[in-house]
């Protein structure tokens, strides 16, 4: 398995390239399972999960074609992906591939509104938590779906097709939005979603559905009213800014000082996790191009931050913000609101010398002089990045182990962390 190697101490300088959210790439690729013509998306992030999501959409006979580079394209240029699900020839989505990447069990929602029945495997724990699917489940069944639980399955049947219906979720999820909106765009008749999650990704697939011919209005609020059609065709969509990526070099660059653009981003899709970076002392100028993020000299200030669903501060924010943390100058709070064991990093900073104390939900961070660089490992995507931003800032050398959640997620890391002068490097095998 791949290793990161860090030598930290250097500040960040340049330009950073921002990919295509990852999080809206995954339901745009399933949303392709609703109509028989080509789904075109464009900047798609060349990730782990993506290659993974191509590999179980091709079990269902969806064909993933991916568009050669252009002339004069750079190299971070996003990749377009041409999806055609015109045959669907398996609606089963099996124990072995949804356990690899839990949002796969979505494809449960347009197989049954497609094709009248889908058998997905239930995906499991994972190192964040349970994470059960009860709302998603809860979800279908408001649009005439029967479900089953069968020997570890999910079946939904909807022979004569979903309805539209009233669902009302009582926490927001994003997971139960998602499946909810793919249904109910395909159900016969009008769908009121209430307690909707409202985040940017969700009405990125709500845009991109409108342009299949979806009649979906109010995404991105806590109602979203959709009128369902008999039919989607296909559309060229290109997928919006990963903010979470945005985010966690805005960390990088606060943790090691120094004057990064980070390019092709907006703002509004982060504010609260700009607010907490000006809070803590860091400059952040929204330009024409993107964000750019400084800090020269000054000492980072202490924050108390509560992660909340959109607009909130993000929880896959939350590990990045506590790496940045146990450099600032006093103690710091972060309540974890949203995943019930989201701390897995904290045992892998303290082992870089950072000062946490975990009491259930909440952390205390008291902020350390300089941390040291150590070898580590993390069992999810976000906290893995953390610990990069800590080996940034850490003196000498830091491995950075299981690389693999990594490459989920950050699409080119060490290469766009290299180009704007830290010393970094892939180690294969
Ligand atoms: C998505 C994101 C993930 C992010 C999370 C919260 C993707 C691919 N993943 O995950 O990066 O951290 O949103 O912003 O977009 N819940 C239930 N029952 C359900 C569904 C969810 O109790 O049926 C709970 C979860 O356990 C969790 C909370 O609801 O405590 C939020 O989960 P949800 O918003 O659904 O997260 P995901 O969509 O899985």
């Amino acid at each position: 398995m791949d290793r990161i190697r860090i030598v930290g101490g250097q500040r960040l300088n340049g330009t950073i390239p921002i990919s295509g959210a990852k999080n809206a790439t995954l339901p745009l690729m399933i949303a392709s399972l609703l109509t028989a013509d080509t789904l075109v998306l464009e900047n798609v992030p060349r990730l782990a999960d993506v290659r993974l999501l191509q590999h179980i959409l091709g079990n269902h006979g969806v064909d993933v074609m991916i568009a050669g580079k252009r002339p004069g394209e750079p190299d971070n240029a996003g990749q377009t992906l041409h999806i055609s699900a015109k045959n669907i020839v398996d609606t089963t989505a099996p124990y072995d591939l949804v356990s690899r990447m839990r949002a796969s069990f979505w494809v449960i929602a347009p197989l049954v509104a497609r094709m009248g029945e889908a058998r997905v495997s239930m995906p499991g724990g994972c190192a964040i938590g349970t994470r059960p699917v009860d709302l998603l489940i809860m979800a279908l069944e408001q649009l005439g779906a029967e479900i089953e639980i069968d020997g570890g399955y999910v079946v939904a049947r909807a022979r004569k097709g979903l309805r539209g219906g009233a669902i009302k979720f009582p926490k927001v999820t994003v997971s139960g939005t998602h499946v909810a909106v793919m249904a109910a765009a395909l159900a016969n008749g009008t769908t009121v979603i209430d307690n909707a999650a409202c985040e940017p990704e969700i009405g990125d697939v709500a845009d991109c559905l409108n342009k299949m011919g979806a009649r979906i209005s109010g995404a991105g609020t806590p109602r979203i009213v959709i009128e369902g059609v008999a039919k989607l065709n296909g559309a060229r969509h290109a997928v919006l800014p990963d903010r979470i990526e945005t985010g966690t070099y805005a960390m990088a660059v606060a943790m090691t000082g120094g004057d990064v653009l980070l390019q092709n981003t907006r703002p509004e899709l982060l504010q609260a996790g700009l607010d907490v970076l000006v809070e803590a002392g860091v400059g952040i100028t929204p330009t024409n191009e993107g964000i750019r993020v400084s800090r020269n000299g000054s000492a980072l200030r202490p924050v108390a931050v509560t992660t909340q669903p959109f607009p909130g501060f993000p929880t896959d924010l939350q590990a990045q913000l506590m790496a940045l943390m146990t450099r600032a100058r006093g103690t710091s709070h972060i309540t974890e609101t949203i995943f019930e064991n989201r701390f897995m990093h904290v045992q892998e900073l303290a082992r870089l010398g950072a000062r946490i104390h975990l009491d259930g939900e909440r952390a205390t961070i008291e902020g350390v002089e300089k941390l040291k660089g150590a070898p580590v490992m993390a069992t999810d995507l976000r906290a893995s990045v953390s610990l990069v931003i800590a080996a940034l800032a850490a003196e000498g050398e830091t491995m950075v182990n299981r690389v693999y959640h990594l490459d989920r997620g950050f699409e080119r890391l060490e290469a766009k962390l290299g180009a704007c002068g830290a010393v970094i490097e892939r180690i294969s095998g």
